[in-house]
């Protein structure tokens, strides 16, 4: 039986890219390394050795995916700036170049009637700063404000802008564990970097109020839906930590001016960590925002470490310990659910995380208007033997993801609109270009664009403002 799912008028429907994943074009136009370009080309850090080099090619065929945007029907575009790109090495000096191409970019949306919806920073660092300490370097957050002020001075036809996607995983997965740029595994730098990140967004927030105080401004967060595996009291302990990381560290400052005290108990041990904050920091961060971006892909669930026994005991699938021993500091065990599907990446599918998030964030934080800035999954595409891309895992896991959008707005959720990651196949950091999350087949050689079944699909949601769940 098929129901339909109705969304509210005016809901905004999007997808997403970040700058170094899709634009290439890596030294031209006066572009300067980042710490992805550095990081990329370090044998061994990125699987296959893949760069973002080349990406998309978006730089010179932005013309030809703003066609696709069109055709697809979407209200808005979710796209990253490159500060190297608009300030090469970092410096003061303004690229006029760089700032050319995302003129042109924005001039091409509004032209197909598509409101761009910018982020300042999408983890592309220019080089030159994290040489000079990077995230850890409180300086990093008033050269970010610099940035910010050229771009929102210079760049006309925006109404919404965002001052950061993700400062989690560029501040823990860059600096804590090392997995992703700048490829540091420090916990007490990871603390400190998300201290400065906060700063930033608060100073961005300042600077968007001076500059365009026509212009609504928020960030985007990946925050966690993390369960505990038992009702023991060491795992939901355990819970807390992990909580208290990936979601009560951004949204406690942000919302409430202060950062929750069993986390700066916790980090305490780990130097420079928190120890970096200043006098008035709080308050420039907790300026109110217009809006929240949420990214979500998957939740999880965890017992306290060392607790194997007890998780395979209840049935979960309890993995290795973490590598990095850096990654102990929240002595968590991840599991796996048993029976529960998992996408390329391994992150288990369970949309009802994704309601249980936005009702939490209404609960306990903000009403503000809530946007999924990003939603989706890579599967194992492939290009039939027709030249089609038949991606019906991706449809129903769309699909299940708004009928949780659809369940929190009912639930009395201020959720305006919906994005997609991502618009095209790109280049998935860590894993290089062996990830496709896109709604449009990327062919790497030739740079030929396919869309696949879940385009067509999300094409009639866009038009109907509907979507119909066919597994009901
Ligand atoms: C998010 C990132 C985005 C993309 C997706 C899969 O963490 O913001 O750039 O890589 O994951």
């Amino acid at each position: 039986m098929n129901c339909d799912r109705k969304f509210p008028e005016g809901f905004l429907w999007g997808t997403a890219t970040a700058a170094y994943q899709i634009e290439g074009a890596a030294s031209e136009g006066g572009r300067t390394p980042s710490i992805w370009d550095t990081f990329s080309k370090t044998p061994g850090l990125v699987l296959n050795g893949d760069t973002g080099d080349v990406a998309c090619d978006h730089y010179h065929r932005y013309e030809e995916d703003l066609d696709i945007l069109a055709e697809l029907g979407v209200g808005s575009y979710r796209f990253s700036i490159s500060w190297p790109r608009i300030h090469p090495h970092g410096g003061s000096r303004v690229n006029e170049e760089g700032l050319d191409f995302y003129k042109r970019l924005v001039d091409g949306l509004l032209t197909r009637g598509i409101k761009p919806l910018p982020t300042l920073y999408h983890w592309d660092l220019p080089q030159e700063l994290e040489d000079e300490g990077g995230w850890i370097n409180r300086d990093t957050a008033y050269r970010f404000a610099e940035y910010a002020r050229t771009v929102l001075s210079r760049l006309d036809g925006i109404d919404s802008w965002t001052t950061f996607n993700e400062p989690w995983t560029n501040a823990w997965l860059g600096y804590g564990y090392g997995i992703h740029a700048p490829g540091r595994k420090d916990i007490g730098a990871a603390a400190a970097a998300t201290h400065h990140f906060l700063l930033a967004h608060g100073l961005g927030v300042d600077a968007t109020r001076e500059l365009r105080p026509e212009c609504g401004i928020g960030l985007t967060l990946n925050l966690g839906v993390i369960r505990a595996g038992s009702n023991d009291p060491v795992d939901v302990a355990a819970q807390q930590r992990i909580d208290g990381n990936l979601t009560r560290i951004w949204l406690d400052p942000l919302f409430k001016g202060s950062y929750p005290s069993d986390m700066l108990a916790h980090y305490a041990p780990f130097s420079p960590g928190f120890s970096i904050i200043q006098d008035g920091d709080l308050e420039t961060i907790s300026r109110p925002i217009d809006f929240l971006g949420v990214n979500f892909y998957g939740p999880g669930t965890v017992f306290a470490a060392g607790r194997e026994a007890q998780a395979r005991a209840t049935g979960y699938n309890a993995g290795p310990p973490p590598e990095n021993p850096d990654e102990d500091h929240l002595q968590i065990l991840g599991v796996e659910t048993p029976g529960r599907p998992q996408t390329a990446m391994g992150w288990e599918i369970d949309a009802t995380g994704l309601r249980e998030l936005l009702v939490r964030i209404k609960n306990e934080y903000t009403d503000i208007p809530l946007f999924i800035t990003e939603n989706g999954a890579a599967f194992q595409d492939y290009v039939n033997v027709a030249g089609e891309v038949r991606d019906v895992e991706r449809i129903a896991y769309l699909e299940q993801h708004l009928e949780a959008c659809a369940d929190a707005i009912a639930d009395g959720v201020n959720l305006r609109g919906y994005f997609i990651w991502s618009l095209l196949d790109n280049f998935e950091w860590a894993m290089g270009y062996a990830r496709r999350f896109g709604i449009v087949w990327v062919d790497y050689d030739t740079g030929k664009r396919t869309p696949k079944s879940s385009y067509y699909w999300y094409r009639d949601v866009i038009k109907n403002n509907t979507v119909t769940l066919s597994t009901k």
